[in-house]
Formats: C-alpha cells, sequence, structure tokens
C-alpha cells in the first residue's frame, strides 16, 4: 500500500473525544519505549509526525493519524513505566482499556513486544486482559536490529513457547525494526487486506 497522505487528526485522554468511528482504525498498543511511535512513523514514512523520545512516556494521549483519506493510525500511551507515579501509571491504564473496549472501529490493535527481552509478565498479562475482553490483537515484535539472527529467532520461539502455555493458538505478528524499516511492507500489506 502507497502512503499518499498521512495528517495528524487530534489528541486526548478521553475516547469519547475522538474522532467519529466511521473509518478503520488501527491501534499501536505496548510497553512505554517499545518503540510505538518510532514504528509508526516508519510504517507512514513521515520522520517526526509521532513524537518519539529515549526516555519512556513520552507518548500519554490518544493520537490519531488519518492516512490516505481512508483509515486511522493510533499511536498510544505505553503501559508499565515503573518511573511515575502509582496513580499516573493506573490514569493511563485507564485511557488504555477504555480505548480498547470502546473503540467500535477497531479493525485491529498492534501489541508491540521488545523482541530482545524473554516474555515479560506485564505484556502476558496485557494479553490475557485482551483475551478476556474479547479484544482480538496482532503482535509486532519490534528492535530486531538489535539482536544477530539466531538470538532473533530463538527469542521468537520462546516467546511462542510462552503464548501456548494460554493460548491454543499463536496470534499473528510480524518482526520489525523501524530503524532498518523492516517489515514495513508487510505490516502495510495486512492492514490493506483488512481494510477491504
Ligand atoms: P512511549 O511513547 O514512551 O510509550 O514509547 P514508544 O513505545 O512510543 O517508543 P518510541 O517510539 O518513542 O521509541 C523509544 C526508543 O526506542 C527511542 O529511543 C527509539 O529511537 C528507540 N527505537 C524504537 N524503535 C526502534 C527500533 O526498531 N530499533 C532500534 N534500534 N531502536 C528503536
Ligand atoms: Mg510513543
Amino acid at each position: 500500500m502507497k502512503i499518499k497522505k498521512a495528517e495528524f487528526v487530534i489528541s486526548n485522554t478521553d475516547v469519547r473525544k475522538c474522532p467519529k468511528p466511521d473509518m478503520p482504525e488501527y491501534a499501536f498498543v505496548g510497553r512505554s519505549n517499545v518503540g510505538k511511535s518510532s514504528l509508526i512513523n516508519m510504517l507512514l514514512e513521515r520522520k517526526k509526525l509521532a513524537k518519539t523520545s529515549q526516555s519512556p512516556g513520552k507518548t500519554l494521549l490518544i493520537n490519531h493519524f488519518l492516512i490516505n483519506k481512508e483509515w486511522y493510525l493510533v499511536d498510544l500511551p505505553g503501559y508499565g513505566y515503573a518511573k511515575i507515579s502509582k496513580s499516573k501509571r493506573e490514569e493511563i491504564a485507564n485511557i488504555i482499556n477504555k480505548y480498547v473496549n470502546n473503540r467500535s472501529n477497531l479493525y485491529c490493535l498492534f501489541v508491540l513486544i521488545d523482541v530482545r527481552h524473554s516474555p515479560q509478565k506485564i505484556d502476558l498479562e496485557f494479553m490475557e486482559w485482551l483475551g478476556q475482553n474479547k479484544v482480538p490483537f496482532t503482535i509486532i515484535f519490534t528492535k530486531a536490529d538489535k539482536l544477530k539472527n539466531t538470538k532473533l529467532e530463538d527469542n521468537i520461539e520462546n516467546y511462542k513457547t510462552s503464548l501456548l502455555k494460554s493460548w491454543e493458538e499463536i496470534p499473528d505478528f510480524f518482526v520489525s525494526s523501524s530503524t532498518k524499516k523492516s517489515g514495513r511492507e508487510e505490516i502495510l500489506e495486512y492492514i490493506e487486506k483488512l481494510n477491504k
């Protein structure tokens, strides 16, 4: 799919203030610093459309981008950042939960996982919670450029094994690197198919 136009629409903390749910929507969620905003910029080939940062907790709002005037891409705040107050963490969890449960036009939720690490409790619990709420999701492993191929494959296999302990099937998944631009075509093709 060709990205002809990518425009910022609105940021807010309240799902009720999001754009009218009249077009397909795809949201990126995951732990703080996992690379959600970077991945959005990479997919859209716009360097600074979504705000990124080396320190976690950069995105604190629900950010809507309108793509080709046909579908929305959404950058969500990251969960699980330890260095902020408990009340702020709960506030962010609440924004994510309400968004995920109330956005009627959400075609697919992409859950981003940092491929460098072994499966983390916080991500596994988040996916469990999605399951309980009947929210389908697709996984994107991020920062693939940071690992050698064999380690990359090992980590993905390890992740699959871990998922199979609580899921009957492995969800669809992609492997990406925002610095190397890998995974771009596959993810955009996946979105294009779902749009139809
Ligand atoms: P929050 O908004 O704080 O939740 O973070 P985020 O998930 O949006 O992460 P962001 O895109 O801001 O990236 C966090 C850091 O990881 C930045 O320093 C990025 O440059 C780096 N980063 C993101 N994706 C990649 C990647 O694919 N490869 C490498 N090497 N670094 C990445
Ligand atoms: Mg971000």
